[in-house]
């Protein structure tokens, strides 16, 4: 096999990759295979999985999905409500409590010491303080707490309030992690945040009065309004805030987003940069934190100290840990199999109501499956050593994968060292997402992604 040893910075001119991809559609991959194969029939195998005491000590997270905002963003595909009525909230409070109660009876869980919590959403600061209290105790009565454990709570600039900060802090939360997106009150109000740059900063400023160990701040690369001037203005504004940890990522524009539709119905007034741009922007955004401190972490985020500023659900996940996903739409990995839970909040309180647990759609992974999900995943995080798969696995990366790395690293994307590690380029980092399909098993080539 030949290796391209040097990064070349951008992708050589004859790239293995689309040469022109579409502005719309998916782009980011959030795991392996690919949703659209996963089914209601093999829900069966993940309940048969949850009955079984877990054999191997794998790391084990929870994730909790909390599906309301104040706006629903023009851009945003996740699973969320706008204006939802205090019932509702509270039916869907009492549902989680019941959720995680199940999951702590479950063979596969009880008694497992859980090592980092994500509050994701939708926007889980938009809850009440008596109510992240009261489901952040019964996390803790439900599964033993692991020393150290690392615990994230989403925030949205409008509804991270000096007392619901206060609250975070005082149930354990030890990263706060804020949506941002843009740092000009032009592009913020075109892609209908609620928030304006003033109360990103009162918010984060409270942040850092409250004292959390890190706070990271989402910016998204490539929204409507965007010139290269306003973000990387966005950009040397956000590094003057000094956060731990900065998240980038590139706007991709699911199908089943409203601004998908405005774009086909032709009312977006400006023209949406290409992928191209975006990953150049996102190479240059890289360059201007590295040069005020900051290194490079995934794909997508930059940390002031990689040692300190850890993200254990992230690189715990990416590893093969097990995960409990409760909420709507909530995605669960436990011993091999995916699941996700059903993807309204209406069927969710249905489940909820019946006593049962609302379960979606699942797939149970062959080993061939767990190996690409590994090593793909891995490749967020800047490249995968060949040791840890021979140990996992038994098998040689430059072997299994030998095709598509000989052929990525001749286009600058990836590199090999001398142990056989893989290693991604700069290039290969900004366009990750497209960078990955390519190891997937033949089966899952040209399948939807969702
Ligand atoms: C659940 S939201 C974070 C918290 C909060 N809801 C907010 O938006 O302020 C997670 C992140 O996903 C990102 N995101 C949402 N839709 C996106 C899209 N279409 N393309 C790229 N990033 C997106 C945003 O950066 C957002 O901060
Ligand atoms: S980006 Fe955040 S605030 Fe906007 S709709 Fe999505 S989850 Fe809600």
């Amino acid at each position: 096999m030949t290796s391209n040893r040097e990064d070349p910075g951008e992708a050589a001119e004859c790239s293995p990759l689309e040469p022109a991809e579409p502005v719309e559609g998916s782009y980011f991959v959030s795991t392996y295979p690919p949703f659209s194969v996963w089914t209601e029939d093999e829900v069966a195998a993940y309940r048969d999985t949850l009955a079984r005491a877990h054999s191997e000590v794998n790391e084990l997270g929870l994730y909790v999905h909390v599906p309301f905002c104040a706006e629903r963003c023009q851009y945003c595909y996740y699973l969320s409500y706008a204006n939802a009525e205090e019932e509702r909230i509270e039916a869907y409070v009492d549902g989680l409590m019941a959720e995680l109660e199940s999951y702590a009876r479950a063979p596969a869980i009880a008694g497992r010491e859980v090592g980092f919590v994500y509050f994701g959403g939708g926007t889980p600061s938009m809850l009440s303080e008596e109510r992240i209290r009261r489901v952040m105790a019964h996390i803790d009565r439900c599964f033993p707490v692991k020393q150290g454990r690392e615990l994230t709570f989403e925030c949205a600039p409008a509804s991270a309030l000096p007392a619901k900060l206060a609250t975070l802090r005082d149930v354990g939360v030890t990263r706060v992690s804020m949506g941002v997106q843009a740092l000009d009150d032009e592009v913020l109000r075109k892609n209908k945040r609620v928030h304006t740059v003033a109360e990103v900063e009162r918010a984060y400023t409270c942040m850092r009065e409250v004292g959390f160990d890190v706070v990271n701040l989402d910016l998204i690369v490539g929204l409507a309004g965007e010139s290269d001037k306003t973000f990387f203005a966005g950009v040397d504004r956000l590094v003057g805030l000094a956060p731990e940890s900065v998240t980038l990522y590139q706007l991709e524009i699911p199908l089943n987003t409203p601004l998908y539709r405005a774009l086909a119905d032709g009312r977006i007034e400006d023209g949406l940069p290409t992928w191209e741009e975006k990953h150049a922007r996102l190479a240059r955004a890289f360059e201007e934190l590295e040069r005020a401190g900051y290194s490079v972490r995934s794909a997508y985020s930059a940390v002031r100290d990689p040692l300190r500023h850890r993200f254990v659900y992230q690189d715990a996940q990416y590893r093969g840990a097990d995960l409990v996903g409760v909420g709507p739409s909530a995605f669960s990995y436990v011993g091999g199999v995916h699941h996700q839970n059903v993807a309204s909040l209406r069927g969710y309180l249905a489940c909820s109501a019946r006593g049962e647990l609302p379960f979606g759609r699942a797939h149970v992974l062959s080993a061939d499956e767990q190996l690409v999900r590994e090593f793909v995943l891995q490749l967020k995080l800047g490249g995968a050593d060949a040791a840890v798969f021979r140990g996992r696995f038994g098998v040689e990366l430059t072997e299994v994968f030998a095709e598509p790395l000989e052929r990525l690293c001749r286009a600058g994307l990836l590199t090999l060292t001398d142990d056989a590690d893989v290693r991604v380029t700069r290039a290969g980092l900004v366009r990750i997402d497209r960078v990955i399909p390519e190891f997937y098993l033949g089966q899952h080539h040209d399948v939807r992604y969702s």
